[in-house]
C-alpha cells in the first residue's frame, strides 16, 4: 500500500515537473527563434548595405557630382596620401579643385598635375592648420567668391608611433586638437553657409576606424576621430533637410606616408589599400552613406570591431601597440 502511494506521488511529481519543463523549453525555443531571426535579418541588412554601397555603384553609372553638389571642391591636406588621391578622383569626375596644405612647391606641382591630367580648373591655398586660429581669415578671404559644392576635411595628423598619453608632448596635444578637430570645424563654418544658400552641397569628414571603440595608446588620435564622427553625424541630421549631405569616413589602415612614419603597416596588402585604391572606393559611397569606412574590406573589420567587447578590443590594441612602440623606439636608437 505504502509502496503504491509512493509510486503514485512520484508519477504525479514527474508529470508536474515535465509540464513546467515543457513550458520552459517552449519559452527557450521562442527566445532562440527570435534571436536567430534577428541575427539573420541583421546579416541580410548588412549584406544588402555592403552590396548597395560597395558593389552596385561600381556596376551602375557614376553620380554626376557637379550636377548634384556643384562645380568646386576644397580638399584639405591634399598634396599627399588620401587627400591627394581623393582630389584626383573628384577631378576625374569633372569637379574643379582647391587644394590646401602647408608646402607651396608641393601644392603647385599637384595643382598643375591635376589640371593637366583631368582638364579641370585648380587652385591652392597655403595654410598650416596647426597654427590655431591663424590660417582661417586668409582661407575665408580666398574662398569668398567661390561656390563650393564639396568640402573634404581630410587633413589629420598621427603620432610618430603609438604611445602612452603622458609621454606625448604639449605640442603634440595642441597640434592634434588644431589639425584633427579645429580644422574640420572651422572649414565647415566657412563653407557651409554658401552651401545652405544654394540648398546643395556635400561635406566629407575623414575620421578613422579607430573611432569604433576606445583605443588605448592612440588615445587622443582615436578621441579626435570620434569627435569628427559624432560631429558629422549630428551635422547631417541638422542639414539633410536643407539639401546638404555630410559623410563620416572611417577607414582603417591605408598605406600612406602617415603609416610609414608611424612605423605601423606601411606596405600595401590585402587589408591595407594604397591611397588611390582607397579613394576610388570611398568616392563611390559619396551621397549614399552618411557613415562608412569607404572600403569593403575595412567594412568587415569595422563590423567585427564594433561587436567585440570593449575589453577585448582594448587588450588587443594594447598588445599590438606596445610591440609597435617598442619596435619604433629600437629603430630610433639604431
Ligand atoms: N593612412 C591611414 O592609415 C589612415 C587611416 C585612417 C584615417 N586616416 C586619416 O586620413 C587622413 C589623411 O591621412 P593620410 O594618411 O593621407 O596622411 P598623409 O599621407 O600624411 O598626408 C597628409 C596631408 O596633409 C598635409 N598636412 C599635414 N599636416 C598639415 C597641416 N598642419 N596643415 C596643412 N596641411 C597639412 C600634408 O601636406 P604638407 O605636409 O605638404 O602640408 C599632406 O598633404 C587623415 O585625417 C588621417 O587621420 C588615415
Amino acid at each position: 500500500m505504502v509502496t503504491m502511494a509512493a509510486v503514485d506521488h512520484f508519477h504525479l511529481l514527474y508529470r508536474e515537473i515535465s509540464r513546467s519543463c515543457n513550458f520552459y523549453i517552449e519559452a527557450l525555443a521562442v527566445v532562440g527563434a527570435w534571436y536567430t531571426i534577428r541575427k539573420c535579418m541583421s546579416l541580410a541588412v548588412d549584406t544588402y548595405s555592403m552590396l548597395r554601397l560597395h558593389v552596385i555603384p561600381k556596376l551602375g553609372g557614376e553620380i554626376d557630382l557637379v550636377k548634384r553638389y556643384g562645380k568646386w571642391a576644397v580638399v584639405t591636406g591634399s598634396t599627399d596620401g588620401v587627400g591627394k588621391a581623393y582630389a584626383e578622383e573628384l577631378a576625374k569626375r569633372g569637379v574643379n579643385i582647391i587644394l590646401i596644405s602647408r608646402n607651396k612647391e608641393k601644392l603647385e606641382a599637384v595643382s598643375k598635375s591635376i589640371s593637366e591630367t583631368y582638364k579641370v580648373e585648380t587652385d591652392f591655398i597655403v595654410a598650416d592648420f596647426s597654427k590655431g586660429r591663424e590660417p582661417y581669415p586668409a582661407i575665408k578671404e580666398a574662398l569668398k567668391d567661390r561656390e563650393i559644392g564639396i568640402l573634404v576635411n581630410n587633413v589629420g595628423m598621427f603620432y610618430s608611433y603609438p604611445d602612452y598619453f603622458t609621454n606625448l608632448s604639449e605640442d603634440i596635444l595642441w597640434d592634434m586638437i588644431n589639425v584633427n578637430i579645429a580644422s574640420a570645424n572651422m572649414m565647415t563654418h566657412i563653407v557651409l553657409p554658401g552651401m545652405l544658400e544654394k540648398k546643395k552641397g556635400a561635406i566629407v569628414n575623414v575620421s578613422s576606424g579607430s573611432c569604433c571603440q576606445p583605443t588605448p595608446m592612440l588615445t587622443i588620435y582615436g578621441a579626435s576621430k570620434t569627435y569628427l564622427d559624432y560631429f558629422s553625424r549630428a551635422l547631417h541630421h541638422e542639414c539633410a533637410s536643407k539639401g546638404i549631405f555630410v559623410q563620416s569616413l572611417t577607414p582603417f589602415v591605408i598605406s600612406t606616408k602617415m603609416t610609414t612614419l608611424s612605423g605601423m603597416a606601411a606596405k600595401r596588402s590585402f587589408f591595407f589599400p594604397s591611397a588611390e585604391e582607397y579613394a576610388s572606393h570611398a568616392i563611390s559611397t559619396l551621397g549614399l552613406s552618411t557613415r562608412t569606412t569607404g572600403y569593403w574590406k575595412h567594412a568587415i573589420k569595422f563590423t567585427l570591431g564594433e561587436r567585440l567587447p570593449e575589453w577585448i578590443w582594448a587588450w588587443f590594441s594594447l598588445y599590438i601597440f606596445r610591440i609597435t612602440r617598442k619596435e619604433a623606439l629600437t629603430h630610433e636608437v639604431k
